[in-house]
């Protein structure tokens, strides 16, 4: 896959055709997972679902922004083992497939949800892990208009048609620091301009999906290493957070590894002194 050019064309789709994928498309997002996919810890157990029949109705109540389930003809529900690293893992695995989706012109939509037994129950899912994450997608509705998130405020989000909207993102010089937090002098020598290959590594992580778009993470380059940030944000839950890393994670990996062959990520916080403000903490850590 040219993971560059998959992640700038993604974003996420709240609108669908009815049209359900070939039996055989279904078939090849499970082989995928199941054969091929980025896993971020490979030992942990996780297994896939993917649900074809018309299961809004059965998810609505479980799932979505304050309620607000996208409807969708098929949805993607990723299980986990009970781990400390279970979502960061979980958002680096789904996101794989959201572009692996992507690749095969699908679109696609992040739901989130706070209560695994309700999720699991709605769907009939029996099975001794948790759920981790949900993706609807299906064959988005082509229109001039973009369907944008309203966030009216935290506690009332829901969906509004605009024309050519694009959804602001975190630009790189309020993501990428050198050295210690909130540093960008000399930044660009580091990561180079566009077309470089740590530049667009980067790049592929400002474009990351993040829960509200909120992007609440950052990464500092120092010591031969990056580190991946969390950056505390009030409206970000626990479980989206640690998703949304993982997300960002796969986006940079994906793209650096074109270069830097396999990235190995160590978790947890790093001896360098990062300087980071109160809140913040080190979620991973690699050598390049
Ligand atoms: C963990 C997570 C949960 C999300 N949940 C929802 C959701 O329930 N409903 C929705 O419309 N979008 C949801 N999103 C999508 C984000 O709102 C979207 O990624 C963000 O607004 C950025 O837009 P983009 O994906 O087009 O780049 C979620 C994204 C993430 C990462």
């Amino acid at each position: 896959m040219n993971y560059s050019a998959l992640i700038q064309n993604r974003k996420s789709v709240r609108a669908f055709t009815d049209k359900k994928v070939p039996h055989s498309v279904a078939q090849e997002i499970k082989t995928y997972f199941e054969t091929s996919v980025k896993r971020l810890i490979p030992e942990l157990k996780t297994e896939l679902y993917l649900f074809c029949d018309d299961v809004k109705a059965m998810l609505e109540g479980a799932g979505g922004y304050n309620q607000f389930l996208v409807g969708a003809p098929q949805y993607l529900v990723l299980l986990s083992a009970k781990d400390e690293l279970a979502e960061l893992n979980a958002g680096f695995i789904m996101q794989d497939l959201v572009l692996n989706l992507t690749d095969m012109d699908l679109n696609t939509c992040w739901i989130t949800f706070t209560d695994s037994e309700l999720v699991k129950e709605s769907l009939g899912i029996k099975s001794e892990l948790d759920v981790a994450a949900v993706v609807a997608f299906g064959y988005g509705i082509k229109t001039t208009k973009r369907l944008r998130l309203n966030i009216k405020s935290m506690s009332n989000v829901d969906v509004v048609a605009k024309h050519r909207y694009m959804e602001p993102k975190r630009s790189m010089y309020d993501m990428v620091f050198l050295n210690t937090w909130g540093n960008t002098h000399k930044l660009d020598d580091h990561i180079g301009f566009f077309d470089d290959m740590l530049w667009e590594a980067f790049y592929a992580a400002t474009l990351a999906p993040s829960y509200l778009n909120r992007q609440a993470y950052g990464f500092v380059i120092h010591d031969g290493a990056i580190s991946l940030v969390r950056r505390p944000d009030e409206y970000t839950t626990d479980i989206d957070g640690k998703l949304s890393l993982g997300i960002a994670l796969l986006h940079f990996t994906s793209v650096a590894e074109n270069w830097a062959g396999k990235l190995r990520w160590s978790f947890g916080e790093s001896a360098a002194k990062l300087q980071l403000p109160e809140g913040h903490e080190v979620v991973a850590t690699c050598v390049l």
